[in-house]
């Protein structure tokens, strides 16, 4: 059975079909300045909803947010770069961003403790945000379980989580979610005032086009947020508009695993763990040997070190061009392909580590100090 929602996914993901059942919109050609980011010109990010409202918004110099939380489990790998490169992409081009660490969440829906959560949602994500350009600037980077220190504005977030749940259902839930439980409908209403508060006058003032970037298994937050937001009757909220990008393979050819480090490259790996990796474990889409791969080719569309590649670690389109030919006529093998992705990966490293250690200082600049959970 296949099931992605955001608490499983299972199965092969079919996008195709995953576009037409969700209702959304394959993404059609986007103002040239978006071909600076790999991620849209090479349609990593391949579907959305209402996005014409943030485009008008970017044409018209309109103030608008990008808005998006991230679960604080396990250790960052390069899958988490799709999301936080986008959103640096978008805080370049004018965007107020809104990230909220889903710490409720991952103690209703996974049982994580709030110390856990905060403790991986600096160590592993903020610091590596940081690193990667991230700025403080027009930056609300908060947890779920501690809005705000402004009363006024942690009220109105929580209001606004609490009031949402007289315009839903429990069969909508269900229709949904498929399984539910009291903590992820929780979760679930959070997640809709995470998306939504920004337009309350308690924050940006006014209704305004909010954007949320995130993979294909949360769309379930999405509709049900956007339903609500419908029914809702005090207060007139802007819909929300959202892009879906593609689920980065695991090294293996398969998902990610967080308790499986070697179906990942995490942003902490040493050079020699990087290289034992690839070599050890990438999925190759090569001939099963050299001889076969120079008369039949490889398969880069399956091969994990060329999606790396395309997905994160060759900005060059010439280059993986080249590549990507090369390999299907059986010139390029995959030891090649796999030295060429580890040197990439391994420069690209060398340079993010030193910035995240110095990404230390700048962590109160993101994290107001005097909340609860850090004692
Ligand atoms: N549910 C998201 C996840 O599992 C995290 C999240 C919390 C989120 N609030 C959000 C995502 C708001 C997008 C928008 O990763």
């Amino acid at each position: 059975m296949v099931s992605v929602n955001p608490w499983k996914v299972k199965g092969e993901v079919d996008y195709n079909k995953l576009v037409k059942e969700f209702g959304l919109t394959p993404m059609k050609k986007l103002p040239e300045i978006f071909n600076k980011n790999l991620l849209f010109r090479r349609k990593i990010v391949f579907a959305n909803r209402d996005i014409a409202r943030i485009l008008d918004a970017v044409k018209n110099k309109k103030k608008f947010v990008v808005m998006t939380g991230l679960m604080p489990t396990g250790k960052l790998h390069i899958g988490h770069l799709l999301l936080i490169n986008q959103l640096i992409f978008w805080q370049k081009l004018g965007a107020k961003l809104y990230i909220a660490v889903a710490d409720l969440e991952a103690y209703n829906a996974r049982g994580q403790s709030l110390e856990e959560s905060r403790k991986i949602a600096i160590e592993q994500y903020l610091l590596n945000y940081i690193a990667l350009g991230l700025s403080p600037k027009n930056c609300d980077f908060y947890f779920q379980s501690e809005r705000s220190k402004d009363a006024e504005k942690s009220n109105a977030y929580y209001r606004l989580a609490s009031n949402f749940s007289r315009y839903a259902t429990f069969n909508e839930f269900k229709a949904v979610y498929g399984e539910i439980s009291p903590g992820k409908m929780n979760a679930s209403l959070i997640q809709a005032a995470d998306m939504f508060h920004p337009q309350l006058p308690e924050f940006e003032g006014k209704p305004l086009p909010v954007l949320v970037p995130v993979g294909i298994d949360q769309d379930p937050h999405l509709r049900i947020a956007r339903d609500i937001s419908q029914r809702y009757k005090d207060y007139k909220f802007i819909q929300l508009s959202s892009t879906y990008h593609l689920f980065s393979p695991g090294l293996k050819g398969d998902k990610m695993s967080a308790s499986d480090s070697s179906s990942y490259i995490s942003l902490t790996d040493t050079p020699a763990e990087i290289k034992r990796k690839i070599n050890k474990y990438a999925f190759s889409g090569g001939g099963e040997t050299t001889e076969e791969h120079r008369k039949k080719g490889g398969n880069p569309d399956v091969d994990v070190s060329f999606q790396y590649l395309k997905m994160f670690f060759e900005e060059d389109d010439l280059k993986l061009a080249e590549i990507e030919k090369d390999y299907r006529s059986g010139k390029l093998l995959t030891g090649e392909l796999k030295k060429i992705l580890i040197e990439k990966i391994n420069s690209f490293l060398k340079v993010h580590q030193g910035k995240r250690e110095k990404a230390r200082k700048m962590v109160d600049k993101f994290v107001y100090k005097d909340v609860t959970t850090s004692k």
